[in-house]
């Protein structure tokens, strides 16, 4: 146990970005697979390099998700298990979830298929017009609230909320519940996101209260389906049989999570990049065909999903480490969207990088099933605001949200001049 091991375990460094990224550089140059083994943590490996981590997920069948898919200190392991009856017997799984990021395999692939279409570019162009609409809304919101505003509270953290939940079905009154549920459930050890209640435990109350609001959500979308996401979730059949209840609520979560804070967290840290890189900012606004290889830089910066984990089935080697059969490996993707062997000059941000790679989506089965929705609605709002904004400046410290698993700023105060 070393201090270093420590920090790179604990929520707090990560919303300091220098500190982070020293620690992160010097593993790449001196240790990038790292053996780590923080306080009240089981051990793992700490895989910092680009080319390793794609090494890794390209072995979906030696290196599982299962059962250690994120990073959780021994005591949220055992109170989520405690909470549902688990471990898994047969697993060893201690989420109450089997979403698609706790799946291997066949069954992996079978679940994925069932909305992987839905996902596609060629499905996603029905969701133009509606994307552009909703981000001229927040846009006119922001003219609203001007010159000042919290861009990362007001604004970034509602639209991709709003475009989640009007494609899975959520209505716009459960909106706000929502959002505190996946704040809490991903912003779980900041003390700014923590649920305030008796219990203490991080995020189980806030996985029952999930549950319940999804199990309800099936049951109306199998009487009355409709035409979005939920009711193709709620009414899928693998081998002629409805998905389980545990499967179904766990479907909605993932979609509900994984395509929220990433995509606020992408906006607001690439709105805070083109600020303080002012060159960026007038080339893009002078070449707006730039606007797709500067929401990939604005991702690969923000690297919203900073690790998954993977464990693994078999003995390999990797860097002459001897990784043991069950050893758990940390794929930080925060570090390998910044290795040098990677993208030159990684520490700088351009608008212009090509080729540009990046890892934050992951890569090989799971990579992220939401990508080009994600990069449509960064794209959508982007090409609104650029073609409103006359000047912005920060006007206070932006802060980030302390979590080792997904991250961004919690806080960005802008000073701006919008056009109608
Ligand atoms: C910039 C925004 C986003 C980032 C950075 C991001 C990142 C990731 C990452 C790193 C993974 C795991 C990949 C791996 O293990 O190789 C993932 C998986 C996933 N993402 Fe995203 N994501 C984003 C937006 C979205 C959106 C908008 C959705 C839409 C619903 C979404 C849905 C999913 C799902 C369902 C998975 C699980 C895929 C699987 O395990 O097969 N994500 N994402």
């Amino acid at each position: 146990m070393s201090d270093r091991d420590n920090a790179i375990a604990d929520p707090r460094t990560y919303s300091d970005e220098d500190r982070i990224h020293a620690i992160l550089k010097d593993l790449r140059d001196n240790d990038p697979v790292h053996w780590t083994a923080p306080e009240g943590f089981r051990p793992y490996w700490a895989i910092t390099k680009y080319a390793d981590i794609l090494e890794i997920e390209r072995q979906n069948e030696i290196f599982h998700n299962e059962p250690r898919s994120t990073l959780m200190n021994i005591q949220t392991e055992n109170d989520l298990a405690a909470m549902w009856g688990g471990p898994d017997p047969k697993t060893g799984r201690v989420s109450p979830f089997r979403t698609l990021i706790d799946m291997d395999g066949e069954d992996h692939r079978a679940y994925r298929g069932l909305t992987q279409a839905w996902f596609m570019p060629g499905n996603l162009k029905k969701l133009e017009a509606r994307m552009h609409e909703l981000a001229k809304r927040y846009v006119d919101l922001m003219m609203e609230k001007g010159p000042e505003c919290d861009f990362a509270r007001e604004i970034a953290v509602y639209y991709p909320l709003h475009v989640i939940m009007s494609i899975l079905g959520v209505p716009e009154s459960d909106e706000p519940l929502m959002l505190r549920l996946t704040q809490e459930l991903f912003g779980g050890a900041d003390p700014d996101m923590k649920r305030q209640d008796a219990e203490g435990t991080v995020g189980t109350n806030t996985i029952m209260d999930f549950f319940v609001y999804f199990n309800k959500m099936t049951a109306e979308r199998r009487a009355c389906p409709g035409e979005d996401l939920a009711s193709v979730i709620a009414n899928a059949k693998l081998k002629g049989c409805p998905l389980g209840d545990l499967e179904t609520a766990s479907y909605y979560i993932i979609v509900a999570t994984a395509g929220h804070d990433t995509t606020s967290s992408t906006i607001a840290g690439g709105l805070r990049a083109l600020i303080e890189n002012p060159d960026q900012l007038a080339k893009l606004k002078a070449d707006p065909s730039l606007l797709g290889s500067a929401v990939d830089e604005m991702i690969r910066w923000a690297t919203p999903v900073q690790h998954f984990m993977r464990t693994a089935m078999e003995e390999r080697e990797l860097r002459g480490k001897t990784i043991k059969k069950g050893d758990a490996l940390q794929l930080l993707y925060i570090s390998g969207n910044r290795d040098e062997e990677a993208f030159p000059e990684p520490f700088k941000f351009r608008v212009d990088r090509e080729p540009n790679r990046h890892v934050a989506f992951g890569y090989g089965a799971h990579v992220c099933l939401g990508q080009h929705l994600a990069k449509m609605e960064a794209k959508a709002f982007f090409k609104e605001l650029l073609g409103r904004l006359q000047s912005i400046e920060l006007a206070g410290e932006s802060k980030r949200i302390q979590s080792t698993f997904v991250t961004g700023l919690k806080t960005l105060p802008v000073r701006y001049q919008l056009t109608a």
